[in-house]
């Protein structure tokens, strides 16, 4: 592990150098404008890969194209199956940004960019500790395999029939995913659990054209007045769901795992702080961590209509629309959820509008057993990496591929996020800071060398 660790120390700044060469691509998945990018984003992948002499391909999709890679098999060890995405997130609001989202800037030892964090910053991590082995020692103790996708920002919709097909290929003991957080600055985490979801848009169309307000105003339903009446109808003045059946297959928490949250070192005075809010708010009978990981919501994601111009004009908009996304928990499921949801605007309708309600993606949530020994393994990988125990959490965010992964190869994830709360995912200024960069890095070199030292699962089923 020593020389392992001297390259990854003494690689800092060409580590750095490659993170920054990844984030100047604005590789956003869901904007058809940058198909280029997200495919310059992926051959970039491809020639890491190469370098590090991985037998690599790159795997075109009816979307954006995965990256395959694989070091070479280690008989008698277990297999680690890397996860991760190239795409990013919409950078908008461009002018809230402090540098251009895809020009990344190192500030106080954070380095911003557009994926700084999520999720081009922590995949690498795992691309150099394997290159931190390979260039050092001449080869990786086990067998990683890394399956990196450019579609996760918009549901991974192509990739769940890419792993049903290739089973063999992707055969695995652990699937490690670094795409979650730390749970504080200082308190790195192993993550168990996550929200599944369900995001729709719903479109309400009226009058064939807009309409002057006082001249028709009053004898036509308003499409903008009506959606605003639909979607408060969803949840009551206490936050809860008002969708039937919605809260039928959600699993309580248990009175250890809310124990064990309440142990947790965090306040919510400094989460008040954090996103700059004078209150909270969320469902009665909840603490605001047990709201975030293991109760479901509904959010509006975005909200059209009417004039949006500079100053007044007194128009009845003809059409109206919303996106908006439940966030589930384990057992709930997406398809279940958007039938309900259908037939629930479906009998609220109000007369004369039209609606079309466009179901975008959905992925049910995830818990991880944490008795394993590859948590155990993860475990001491990361007091090598961060120097000190991880604590356990679940996270509010989804990653939908999880659960196919978790069927259709039998493996269960490693969700080991270097990332910080504050790292402003999705949010104008994204950062992550190199130091965890840096850690994340010696963490996931140790974790090889930690699997290695843990049999694989047909030995540990006895077969
Ligand atoms: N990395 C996040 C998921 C995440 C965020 C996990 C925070 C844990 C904590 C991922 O890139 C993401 O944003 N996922 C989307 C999924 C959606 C587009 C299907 C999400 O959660 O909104
Ligand atoms: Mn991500
Ligand atoms: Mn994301």
């Amino acid at each position: 592990m020593d020389t392992v660790s001297s390259y990854i120390q003494s690689h800092r700044q060409a580590f750095e150098d490659d993170l920054s060469a990844m984030l100047r691509i604005a590789s956003v998945s869901a904007d058809s404008r940058q198909r280029a990018e997200t495919r310059r984003a992926a051959d970039w992948m491809v020639e890491q890969f190469k370098q590090l002499n991985l037998a690599t391909e790159l795997v075109e999709t009816a979307g954006h194209p995965l990256v395959y890679a694989e070091s070479p098999p280690v008989p008698g060890r277990p297999v680690a199956l890397v996860y991760g995405h190239y795409d990013v997130q919409p950078p908008e609001p461009l002018d809230e940004w402090i540098s251009p989202p895809f020009e990344p800037t190192v500030r106080s030892g954070n380095i911003y960019a557009r994926g700084a964090t999520d999720d081009k910053g922590q995949m690498l991590t795992h691309v150099k500790s394997a290159e931190g082995w390979i260039k050092s020692v001449g080869k990786l103790p086990i067998q990683v395999k890394f399956l990196i996708e450019g579609e996760e920002e918009v549901g991974s919709q192509h990739l769940a029939p890419f792993v049903k097909q290739n089973r063999e290929k992707l055969a695995c003991d652990t699937i490690v995913i670094s795409d979650c957080g730390q749970f504080a600055p200082g308190v790195p985490a192993i993550t168990y659990g996550l929200r599944g979801i369900a995001y729709f848009e719903l479109r309400l169309r009226g009058p064939r054209q807009d309409l002057h307000s006082g001249t028709f105003g009053g004898a036509v339903t308003n499409p903008a007045g009506a959606l605003v009446t639909l979607l408060s109808a969803l949840k009551d003045k206490d936050g809860r769901i008002q969708v039937p059946g919605f809260y039928d297959d959600v699993v309580p928490l248990t009175e250890r795992e809310r124990d064990e949250f309440r142990a947790l070192p965090a306040t919510d005075a400094e989460f008040m702080q954090q996103v700059g809010v004078t209150d909270m708010w969320g469902e009665a009978d909840f603490t605001s961590i047990e709201r975030r990981w293991a109760r479901p919501t509904c959010d509006i994601n975005g909200l059209t209509s009417g004039y949006q111009g500079e100053g007044a004009k007194t128009v009845l908009p003809a059409k109206a629309s919303a996106k908006f996304s439940f966030r589930l928990v384990p057992k709930q499921d997406p398809h279940k959820i958007g039938a309900a949801l259908r037939k629930f605007l479906d009998e609220r309708l109000p007369p004369g509008i039209q609606m079309e309600l466009i179901d975008h993606h959905g992925a049910p949530g995830v818990v991880v057993p944490l008795d394993s020994p590859y948590i155990r393994a993860a475990a001491k990988a990361i007091e090598h990496g961060f120097g000190r125990a991880p604590v356990y959490i679940r996270e509010g965010g989804s990653i939908p591929i999880v659960n196919t992964f978790t069927r259709e190869l039998g493996a269960d994830a490693l969700l080991l996020g270097w990332g910080q709360n504050d790292d402003n995912t999705h949010s104008p200024n994204e950062k992550f800071s190199l130091d965890d960069y840096h850690r994340g890095t010696l963490a996931s070199a140790h974790l090889w060398q930690e699997l290695a030292d843990t049999p694989p699962r047909q030995v540990l089923r006895g077969e």
